[in-house]
């Protein structure tokens, strides 16, 4: 409904429900004090295009001498001003030498805690420019099993702890199901420690950044077993074979993750997210709980398939 200029509190109402629609859209993040508009930027990139191709010399014509291109045509062509609006820390381009220094920060960690506190100083993942915390890990460090999810959302953010929303509340049911929970006998983390603006995948570098720290975070908590919840966390630590393949093919079959000569047991699964869009693959995923309930209850022996 379009606001009334007579009533002040109309126009509240309209940037309320037009908050309220980009929040639904995922448009949760100010990256900036003021909007971009991209389209009126490519379309001045065009035109300044056009016009540097109109001022270029003719090519010369076969037989004449070559003329010499006006002088101004040497100088180097600045592109459209852009307005600068970012007002706090800058988006960096990370390195190889950002992952080198997240592995160097991530072994020197001796503890949980240590670990804990390096991350939260890491200043090397852009993600954390957009993101209110840092969710390190939740549950009981000293579990057999560790559960590990693909990076924080919404509510996980907003909380500074891992599956908080809707999707954790069912991962929390699942647990429970198989006598499990995060208070007792279950640890939970991701690859990524800081929400992706907008809940987008996070990149290939951001995962190259985190994941020297989520490998030292399963060697300090040294669980039997760990679930990937998803594809994302499975390709993203187990690497080779696994990139190519999806969650159906991966899911309920036994892998190996070595870390520092190691060799840890891991399991995949369906993300719960997944889970509340697609109910009927809850059945493969209980059968995929009751596997890990199995395997631990006998000291870590696989279950026979
Ligand atoms: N999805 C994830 O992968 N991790 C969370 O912490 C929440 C949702």
């Amino acid at each position: 409904m379009p606001s009334d200029p007579t009533n002040p509190s109309s126009g509240l109402d309209a940037a309320a429900a037009l908050l309220e629609w980009y929040a639904a859209t995922g448009v949760d993040t100010p990256l900036a004090e003021a909007p971009v508009d991209r389209f009126e930027e490519s379309a001045k990139a065009k035109a300044a295009a056009e016009t540097r191709a109109e001022r270029r010399p003719p090519p010369p014509q076969a037989g004449a001498g070559r003329p010499l291109p006006p002088a101004t045509d040497f100088a180097p062509q600045r592109s459209p001003a852009r307005p600068v609006v970012a007002t706090g820390p800058t988006a960096q381009l990370p390195t190889e030498s950002t992952v080198m220094q997240a592995r160097a920060a991530a072994q020197s960690a001796t503890t949980l805690d240590e670990l804990r506190a390096l991350i939260h100083g890491f200043d090397g993942c852009n993600l954390k420019l957009t993101a209110k915390n840092t969710v390190f890990g939740d549950g009981n460090p000293a579990s057999k099993l560790m559960l590990i999810g693909e990076a924080p959302g919404r509510d996980e953010d907003i909380e500074g702890r891992p599956f908080v929303g809707r999707s954790g509340q069912l991962l929390d049911r699942m647990l429970n199901a198989i006598g499990y929970s995060r208070n007792h006998n279950a640890y939970i983390a991701n690859v990524i420690y800081w929400r992706p603006p907008g809940n987008r995948d996070p990149s290939d570098v951001e995962v190259a950044i985190c994941r020297p720290f989520i490998l030292r975070q399963i060697e300090l908590i040294d669980p039997a077993l760990i679930v990937f919840l998803g594809a994302q966390p499975a390709k993203a630590l187990l690497g080779g074979e696994a990139v190519k393949q999806g969650i159906n093919k991966l899911r309920g079959r036994w892998c190996e993750l070595e870390i520092g000569g190691k060799r840890f047991k891991a399991l995949p699964t369906f993300h719960p997210a997944y889970l509340l869009r697609t109910p009927i693959k809850k059945r493969e995923a209980w059968r995929d709980f009751l596997t890990a309930k199995l395997f631990l209850e006998n000291g870590g022996t696989l279950p026979p398939a």
